[in-house]
């Protein structure tokens, strides 16, 4: 990965990675995701919540080809994303986390990254089973390469472990580790901090936002307010499948729809919340720079 920062001119125009354009899911009779549509630009780190079942999982589903959506369009870098097979997700620069974790159990951390990395390497998955000497050279590679991810999120010293005796923390973080070996432009991450304890979910923090220096994009699902508040420049609110509001968190946390959605019904008046107009407008975005006028502040 490089080291080198995302350039971040306070003025200049953010540029723009990611437009979903009114994407909707439906799953039987169940409208998952309506009408939704966003931006992300490069050097985000931008938070995507709601209460439990209203799309978010859906709509990483629907990013990354798993779930093709009846209406709407997601270009990601010039590439139509609902018309790639899942596997080309990563070659394009799209790399994700699960909520429920997805490790190969019985394999170890070092195994685990080592594989995510062969989506960028010649030889493949093929190669890495007929084994040339070619292949050996690059596989030592990849291991060191993959070794090297380990110490990125901290966790180099459970190299050899078998994944499933690490830690939950430990875990998620080499899912991380896993995503990042594809060498993402986006990272996408389902709830990274679920089962973390406080101080495992402030070195998550630290680590997300490395990552994000480091030149990766990141879209993050979380329910821990505190983290996506503190970490995010920019939050869109799903209700229902709905995007109930989309801008700055100290915007997005006053709005009283939002407030009502997690609260419930009376806990706008009550919490004495200004309404703040949700600025979902991207082309508002474009022209202000307003997405990177608040990179490294905190909002909560
Ligand atoms: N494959 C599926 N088949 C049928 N229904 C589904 C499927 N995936 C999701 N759903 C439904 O779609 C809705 C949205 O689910 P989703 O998992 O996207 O929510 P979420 O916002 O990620 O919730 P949580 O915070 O609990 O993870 C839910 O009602 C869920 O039951
Ligand atoms: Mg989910």
């Amino acid at each position: 990965m490089s080291a080198i920062p995302v350039h971040r001119d306070q003025g200049a125009m953010p540029e723009l990675l990611l437009v979903v354009n009114r994407i909707s899911k439906r799953f039987g009779g169940l409208q998952a995701l309506s009408d939704v549509s966003f931006g992300i630009c490069k050097g985000d780190i931008y938070g995507l919540i709601g209460p439990n079942g209203a799309g978010k999982t859906t709509l990483f589903n629907v990013l990354t080809s798993l779930y093709q959506p009846e209406m709407g369009t997601a270009n990601f870098m010039g590439h139509q994303l609902t018309r790639l097979k899942p596997h080309e997700i990563a070659q394009v620069g799209i790399a994700r986390t699960f909520q429920n974790i997805r490790l190969f159990a019985n394999l170890s951390a070092i195994e685990n990254v080592m594989i995510g990395r062969h989506v960028r390497t010649r030889a493949g998955v093929l190669g890495a089973v007929l084994r040339n000497r070619a292949t050996l050279e690059e596989e030592r590679a990849i291991e060191q390469r993959a070794y090297e991810l380990l110490e990125y999120v901290g966790i180099a010293d459970r190299a050899n472990d078998i994944a499933r005796s690490l830690s939950y923390g430990d875990q998620r973080r080499l899912e991380i580790a896993r995503a990042l070996a594809t060498e993402p432009t986006l990272l996408a991450l389902d709830e990274p901090a679920a089962g973390m304890n406080p101080s495992e979910t402030v070195v998550l923090r630290q680590l997300i936002e490395k990552i994000r220096n480091d030149g990766v994009t990141v879209l993050l699902i979380e329910h821990d307010m505190k983290l996506v508040m503190g970490l995010c420049n920019r939050v869109l609110v799903l209700e229902y499948g709905r995007v109930l509001a989309e801008g700055k968190p100290s915007e997005v946390q006053r709005d009283p729809r939002v407030i009502e959605a997690y609260l419930g019904k009376g806990a706008a008046g009550q919490a004495g919340a200004a309404v703040a107009a949700p600025a979902s407008d991207i082309a508002a975005r474009q022209s202000t720079g307003a997405s990177h006028s608040n990179q490294g502040r905190h909002d909560s």
